[in-house]
């Protein structure tokens, strides 16, 4: 239906036959939180229209791709991760043809565009668990999902001992007679699908090709470690397994058996043309495990949340840097890098908040983007958006908020609506209202706010995603650290700094200003500097690139 972009390569290297990059290599890949992006109709709630008409917006940002989170018909019982049906759009968001007209604007402007799909569950709302509700234990509609009997002399009790990511038990009781229990790790609107069942794997092939053919460029794939379940189900052992994810191997979390799956989704992914690709979330708990989503024949990419929840010092994040460029690697797939995202505290607040969470955030926004590989932008950050820490119980949606002792609550609080232009709320994110309230001084933060000021992140985002379309060294390709230590060459303790074809980024993460012998010519620095001589003042928390 629609045309692809012409595919975007870069040069890797400099040479007179430069071998072309795949786009998704280094491609900066924005994420869309479609609810909370921009509103066409003034219900409140951002939506495709809304999205569609603000893309030139990204394309002069200089993002290459687009993430749309979930927008197809659902309750809404996890900011739509909770799909009614995979082949629909939800009214909220608007139509079909608003999705298909999204793909094809976001193309003639240069863009792809990757949709989340939610294989790991469905809403409880679907087709498929309302049959199975019906049905009865032992049939065919309940062997799509993972329903059990209970434990204890009436059933009364779990079938295990699995907790829910959103805290509380990971089985819910059908109000049926038969009484049995269906699984599932997120909220109770979420069951688990049977990915034993190939009934569950055709449906997905169906729905993936659904969207192929209207044109998307790839899928965002929710919970991509979780789909396949230990044999038997076993118990864990222990509480507060939530606390397990992304540090051990669970019976429901990164089993091997998801690996079967992601190579028969690269498979379909590769019999399209254009460069379609696969995106893993997954959460596996050590570089090298995660590695084994991004295999020449399993998905493209995963994310790197490993350096997402990397602290703020220097040692840690250059070792996170160095297992994640050895680790996928070695399974020849590009490294990823993401700061923030729909579930996690924004980072100018996980870095400490106010002027100094602002200061570091934007050098983390250097060195993420200096990196070799791709990088994910997640909406508002590139206006310096800080989480949301004060909203009122009475607004808030997050089903983990609600229950309780999962992800605590965290998840709303950067959700909030960004900010477009206007010196009142909704500041243009629609024509009336916003679904959580923003802040009064984001009217300082918003894109009309910043526009035109260089000293503003949304520019500090403009001028770097320019520069790395055109300094050679940036995306794919090598790159090698500085020595550290006294002497002329070492930089001292607590700064970072690398070379790239041509370019060399020095990242001061220290709280004190540092003296450096000039590696370059300086071409976009966080915060003013100051040289003498040879050297330069490299300011606390900063972060430069230099052309060399
Ligand atoms: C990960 C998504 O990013 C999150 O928002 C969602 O709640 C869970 N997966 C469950 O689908
Ligand atoms: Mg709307």
């Amino acid at each position: 239906m629609t045309q692809n972009p012409a595919p975007a390569t870069t040069t890797a290297t400099e040479g007179n036959t430069p071998p072309a990059t795949p786009w998704w290599r280094d491609a900066v890949i924005y994420q869309i939180y479609v609810r909370s992006f921009a509103d066409s109709d003034g219900d409140g709630i951002g939506d495709l229209r809304g999205a569609r008409r603000r893309l030139p917006y990204l394309a002069e940002l200089g993002v290459d791709a687009v993430w749309l989170t979930p927008f197809y018909a659902s309750p809404q019982a996890d900011g739509g991760y909770d799909v009614a049906d995979y082949r629909a759009v939800d009214p909220l968001f608007g139509g079909l043809q608003d999705a298909d007209d999204l793909v094809r604007e976001a193309h003639r402007l240069g863009l792809r565009v990757i949709v989340d799909i939610v294989p790991n569950h469905t809403s409880d709302r679907h087709a498929w668990f309302r049959e199975a509700l019906a049905e009865g234990p032992g049939g065919a509609a309940r062997a799509r999902y993972h329903f059990r009997p209970g434990r204890g002399a009436d059933g009364e009790l779990p079938p295990n001992d699995w907790e829910s990511v959103f805290g509380g038990p990971a089985w819910t009781r059908t109000g049926g007679a038969d009484g049995e229990w269906y699984l599932h790790l997120f909220a109770p609107e979420q069951p688990d699908l049977n990915w034993e069942n190939p009934e569950v794997a055709a449906e997905f092939e169906s729905i993936l090709r659904f969207w192929l053919d209207l044109g998307v460029d790839g899928f965002r794939v929710d919970v991509a470690h979780g789909m396949v379940k230990a044999p038997g189900l076993p118990d864990i052992g222990r509480k507060e397994q939530a606390k397990l994810i992304g540090a051990q191997v669970l019976p429901f979390f990164d089993q091997d058996g998801v690996h079967a799956i992601h190579r028969s989704w690269r498979r379909l992914l590769d019999s399209y043309d254009g460069g379609r690709i696969g995106v893993a979330e997954a959460w596996a708990p050590t570089p090298e495990r995660l590695a084994l989503y991004v295999r020449p024949d399993e998905l493209h990419q995963a994310f790197n949340f490993h350096f997402l929840t990397c602290p703020w010092d220097a040692a840690a994040m250059r070792a996170v840097i160095d297992e994640s460029l050895a680790s996928t690697g070695s399974v020849g797939a590009p490294a990823t890098w993401v700061l923030s995202n729909h579930d996690v505290v924004r980072h100018t607040t996980r870095y400490g908040g106010g002027e100094r969470g602002t200061r570091r955030a934007r050098a983390a926004a250097l060195l993420m983007l200096a990196l070799p590989g791709s990088a994910y932008v997640y909406q508002g950050e590139e206006l310096g958006l800080p989480e949301v820490v004060d909203l009122p119980d009475a607004v808030r949606q997050d089903p983990a908020f609600f229950r309780g002792d999962g992800q605590e609550g965290t998840r709303d609080g950067c959700r909030v609506p960004i900010p477009w232009e206007g010196a009142e709320a909704p500041y243009g994110f629609g024509p009336a209202g916003s679904w959580l309230p923003q802040p009064a001084e984001w009217r300082h933060l918003s894109v009309a706010a910043q526009s035109g000021d260089p000293r503003s992140t949304l520019e500090l985002y403009r001028s770097a995603l320019a520069l790395r379309r055109r300094l050679p060294g940036l995306g794919d390709g090598p790159m090698s650290w500085h020595a550290t230590g006294d002497g002329d060459a070492g930089v001292p303790e607590g700064v970072l700094a690398f070379s790239r074809p041509g370019f060399a980024c020095t990242l001061n993460t220290l709280g004190i200003e540092v003296e450096l012998t000039v590696p370059g010519r300086p071409v976009l620095a966080t915060a003013p500097l100051e040289f003498t001589g040879g050297t330069v003042r490299l300011p606390a928390e900063t972060c430069v690139w230099w052309e060399v």
